[in-house]
């Protein structure tokens, strides 16, 4: 059975799942080129199913993870709120606004919308299906899957795991903030639920908003922040949301404008972003603990597999990861909302197993190489086409580890796009990890501010001479969800990475996962005795990562980055700069480093 899953609400996206295994995933915004792109996935569809080779009648299913509001959704589907910038201060009120509208939602109104064939509720479906059929001649019926069932089988069904508990969380999605599953050989049953009005998730987006940064988008900067502050505004916060008899509870009763006026009238005249970036970070992850921790007690159990936006927290995840009893803890790689139209599509075949005569497959995720890919020709062509020289490296590998142990910054594009908002070594930037100051000089020349440093990418066979306490969010850190406290090796070695409280966020790589970025990583370790890189994304300030060569060539050149190693060609820029190291290796190297 082959499923056409798609997101059309925040970061929209497509999906090719056949028999539960996910063949091609690709979001809008890559291809647009427009961040957190909005709407229909028109570019997304075509892209998904050209790369798998499907005509429109291999379709089976299509399906669509509903979002915020069914009413709204209504509104949405208008042509005239697509490819909207999710940024922009009109759609984030639109979208908090639809959110406190769908406390409307009455029980059992639900399942209306996902089965009815009167007008009324049909109506969202008929539209979808009308658009699929007329724009791309795909006849399949359309199903509609519940927005946190979604993030639930996405995580569910890509963790390996047999048994396990089951958790979104996320600002909210068709009236609630979480869903709890207990998961018994793929046999969901649902346990719990939240209200989008008590949402832990929305109060991070108040606070990020009184901090002077966009809601829904820059909630990672607060968490980079929180390191550099005080938590002097917890009982502020708990006074507003908390946890109590089980649940979580908004007690400032307001949404959205309310809940940023709330924090603003509560805070003292003299206030700083840091501390309240503290605050609600360590508010946040006491919060989701309790939360957790009093369903683990009720159901228990020893694997944990998450996602929803609000697990794209890494110091999250690494609270969670750290709950005594957790054996395993699997965040979904695509945890926001960009990763619906794979956790509709795994929901489908969920309820199809029947006619499947199998599950959903649930083994753990090998890769995220799930995008779009260049031949060498295309790569060439855009190169020539942009006056650029280039040579062929007979070891690419060893080139660009070279590169990195002499100072320079080497940008790194090769294969398929990642799935999911991190880059991980095929649409990346790469520089050595031991200078600091790299978080001033390389933010600037790529127009971002950041708070959180660079992140480390580490060969996994030698995760333990760099992070502490690896075990449970082992496979997790293959797609950089989740924070490590760093050993004194790693901080003395690769400074650049680790942040003010001692933590950073790697991606852990295996040969099996990515073979050349591994080769890069080994070469370096040969060279300077670390098995570690910096590895940032390849992209302009505000802008997706990129896709296309062409993508790679513009921000190589407006980075005025030393290399750009493509494929197996290699550029150089005119000015390469050579860039000042220290010594790499300081302090003592623990007795089981191995190189
Ligand atoms: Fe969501």
């Amino acid at each position: 059975m082959k499923v056409l899953g798609i997101t059309d609400g925040i970061t929209c996206g497509a999906a090719i799942v056949e028999d539960g295994e996910i063949l091609a995933a690709v979001n809008e915004e890559s291809l647009v080129r427009l961040k957190m792109a909005y709407g229909f996935p028109r570019q997304a569809i075509r892209e998904v199913m050209a790369f798998v080779g499907l005509q429109p009648d291999d379709i089976d299913l299509v399906t669509v993870a509903t979002n915020n509001n069914h009413f709204f959704d209504g509104i949405r589907a208008w042509d005239g709120w697509f490819q909207r910038d999710a940024g922009s201060a009109r759609n984030t009120i639109f979208m908090l606004a639809g959110r406190a509208a769908s406390l409307a939602v009455i029980p059992g109104v639900e399942q209306l919308y996902y089965t009815s064939r009167s007008p009324i509720f049909a109506q969202r479906r008929r539209r979808i299906g009308a658009i699929v059929a007329e724009e791309f001649g795909i006849r399949a019926k359309v199903q509609f899957v519940n927005h946190h069932l979604a993030h639930c089988t996405s995580a569910y069904f890509t963790s390996g795991f047999d048994n396990a508990l089951v958790i979104s969380m996320d600002g909210g999605g068709d009236g609630d903030a979480s869903h709890i599953y207990t998961v018994e050989d793929g046999m969901f049953r649902r346990v719990g639920h939240t209200s989008a009005f008590h949402s832990v998730g929305n109060y991070y987006s108040y606070v990020t908003e009184v901090c002077g940064f966009k809601a829904q988008k820059h909630e990672g900067k607060i968490t980079g922040l929180a390191a550099a502050g005080e938590p002097k505004y917890l009982d502020l916060l708990d006074s507003l949301i908390t946890f109590s008899n089980g649940q979580l509870r908004n007690n400032g009763r307001v949404v959205f404008a309310g809940g940023i006026a709330a924090i603003e009238k509560r805070l003292p005249r003299a206030w700083r972003r840091e501390d309240l970036a503290a605050s609600i970070q360590i508010h946040c992850e006491d919060l989701v603990v309790r939360y957790v921790t009093g369903y683990l007690a009720r159901y228990p159990m020893a694997d944990l597999a998450i996602a929803g936006g609000l697990f794209a927290n890494v110091r999250i995840n690494q609270r969670l990861a750290e709950i005594p009893g957790i054996e395993r803890l699997w965040v979904h790689p695509g945890m926001s909302d960009a990763g619906l139209a794979v956790g509709s599509a795994l929901a489908t075949c969920m309820r199809n197993r029947k006619a499947l005569r199998m599950a959903p497959r649930k083994s753990v995720l090998g890769d995220v190489y799930l995008g779009p890919c260049y031949s060498e020709s295309e790569i060439a062509s855009a190169l020539s086409e942009n006056g650029l020289e280039y040579s062929r490296s007979s070891c690419v590998e060893k080139e660009i580890a070279r590169l990195l142990a002499e100072g320079y910054v080497v940008a790194r594009f090769n294969g398929r796009l990642e799935y999911g908002p991190r880059a991980l070594g095929n649409r990346s930037i790469l520089y050595h990890p031991a200078d600091r100051s790299v978080n001033d000089w390389l933010n600037r020349l790529l127009v971002r501010t950041e708070f959180m440093p660079f992140a480390p990418s580490t060969n996994i066979e030698h995760a333990g001479d760099f992070y502490l306490n690896v075990e449970p969010a082992r496979d997790s850190a293959r797609f950089m969800t989740v924070t490590f406290d760093c050993t004194d090796w790693m901080k003395s070695t690769c400074s650049g990475v680790v942040h003010l409280d001692g933590t950073a966020r790697p991606q852990l790589v295996r040969k099996e996962d990515n073979p050349s970025y591994h080769r890069i990583i080994e070469e370096f370790g040969k060279l300077t005795g670390v098995s570690t890189i910096i590895n940032t994304s390849f992209n302009m300030h505000e802008e997706p990562i990129v896709c296309s060569p062409q993508d790679a060539i513009r921000a190589f050149r407006l980075g005025h980055l030393d290399y750009l190693a493509i494929g197996d060609l290699v550029v150089k820029s005119p000015e390469p700069i050579k860039h000042e190291l220290r010594s790499m290796v300081q302090g003592r190297r623990p007795a089981t480093a191995t190189v």
